[in-house]
C-alpha cells in the first residue's frame, strides 16, 4: 500500500478548523485527536466539533479516542461522522465487542497501544481491527520526541499482521516527521500521523506530499 499521511489538527487553529483542513488537500485522513483529561493530562473537543469538521471537509476523518470508558463514546463518533475510530486498549472494558460494534455502525475500527502496552497480547484479535496505532510518544500533547524505543514493536506488529495474512494498516502517531518517517516505514508502518510536521511548515500542503515521498521511498 502506497503511505498515508494524516495530519494532525492538533496542531492547527482551532478557530480556524476548516480552513485548516483546505491547507492540507491530499491528505488521506485528518487525524482528530479527543482527549478527556483523565485518559490524558490534556482537553481537546468532542462529538460536536467533529461534526461540524464532517460537514466542512470532504477529507474523511480518523478520530483518536484517548478518552477513558471508549465502550461507551466511541460508537458517538462513528454517528458524528468519523470514517475510521481508534480506541486506547488500556482504556477499553471490552475491545473485541467495541471494534465490532464500530465495524457495524460503518467505520473503520482501530485500536492504539501506548509505548509500552506490549501487542504479543492482542495477537489473536487483530482480524477484528482494520488498523492498529502504535503510539511513538506518550499520548497527549503534540510537537514531543519520537520515542525510538517503539521501533521494535512496529517491526513485531508488522510480522503478525503479515503471519495472519491480515490487509489492516498500521499506524504511527507522535515525532512523526521529516527526521523519523523514515525509520517508521523500514519498520513497517504505513499510514503515518504528522501534527506539527504539517501545520508547523509554510506550506502544510507540500509537508503532506514531501513525508509521503519520504515514506514510500
Ligand atoms: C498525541 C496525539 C498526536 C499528536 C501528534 O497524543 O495523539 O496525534 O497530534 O503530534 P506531533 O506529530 O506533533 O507529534
Ligand atoms: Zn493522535
Amino acid at each position: 500500500m502506497a503511505a498515508q499521511i494524516n495530519p494532525s489538527i492538533l496542531s492547527a487553529d482551532f478557530a480556524r478548523l476548516a480552513d485548516e483542513a483546505k491547507a492540507v488537500e491530499g491528505a488521506d485522513y485528518l487525524h482528530v485527536d479527543v482527549m478527556d483529561n483523565h485518559f490524558v493530562p490534556n482537553l481537546t473537543l468532542g462529538t460536536p466539533v467533529v461534526e461540524s469538521l464532517a460537514r466542512a471537509t470532504d477529507i474523511p476523518l480518523d478520530c483518536h479516542l484517548m478518552i477513558e470508558d471508549p465502550d461507551r463514546w466511541a460508537p458517538q463518533y462513528v454517528e458524528a461522522g468519523a470514517s475510521s475510530v481508534t480506541f486506547h486498549v488500556e482504556a477499553a472494558h471490552a475491545p473485541v465487542r467495541l471494534a465490532r460494534e464500530i465495524r457495524a455502525k460503518g467505520a473503520r475500527a482501530a485500536m492504539a497501544l501506548k509505548p509500552a502496552t506490549p501487542i504479543e497480547s492482542y495477537e489473536d484479535m487483530l482480524p477484528e481491527l482494520d488498523m492498529l496505532l502504535i503510539m511513538t510518544v506518550e499520548p497527549g500533547f503534540g510537537g514531543q520526541a519520537f520515542l525510538d524505543i517503539t521501533l521494535p514493536k512496529i517491526r513485531r506488529t508488522r510480522d503478525l499482521i503479515a503471519k495472519h495474512g491480515l490487509q489492516m494498516w498500521l499506524q504511527v502517531d507522535g515525532g512523526v516527521s521529516a527526521e523519523t518517517i523514515e525509520r517508521c516505514a523500514e519498520a513497517g508502518a504505513d499510514v503515518f500521523v504528522a501534527g506539527s510536521a504539517v501545520y508547523g511548515a509554510q506550506d502544510p500542503a507540500e509537508a503532506v506530499r514531501a513525508l509521503r515521498a519520504q515514506a514510500d521511498r
